[in-house]
């Protein structure tokens, strides 16, 4: 049975887009295209996700990752 992809949710609203979440969600799509990742999750972009303090906010499983810590957002992915 094929294993099915897991999705992570990056906001793209205004706030978080004034806050470089284009950027935060190109460096998202680079690390899931390449190394242990490649093909085990889907990119998807949102509107606001109601934490525009935090932004750019991505979301992995159950783990909200604030200002657009890529380092947080590599711990959640290796505990998924
Ligand atoms: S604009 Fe991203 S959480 Fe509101």
């Amino acid at each position: 049975m094929k294993k099915r992809r897991k999705f992570i949710f990056v906001c793209q609203g205004s706030d978080c887009k004034s806050n470089k979440a284009k950027r935060f969600a190109e460096d998202i799509g680079a690390i899931l295209h390449s190394g242990p990742h490649r093909g085990k999750f889907k990119l998807v972009k949102t509107k606001c996700m109601d934490c525009c303090k935090s932004g750019p906010v991505a979301v992995v499983a159950d783990q909200l990752i604030k200002k657009g810590d890529l380092k947080h957002l590599e711990q959640a992915l290796a505990t998924e």
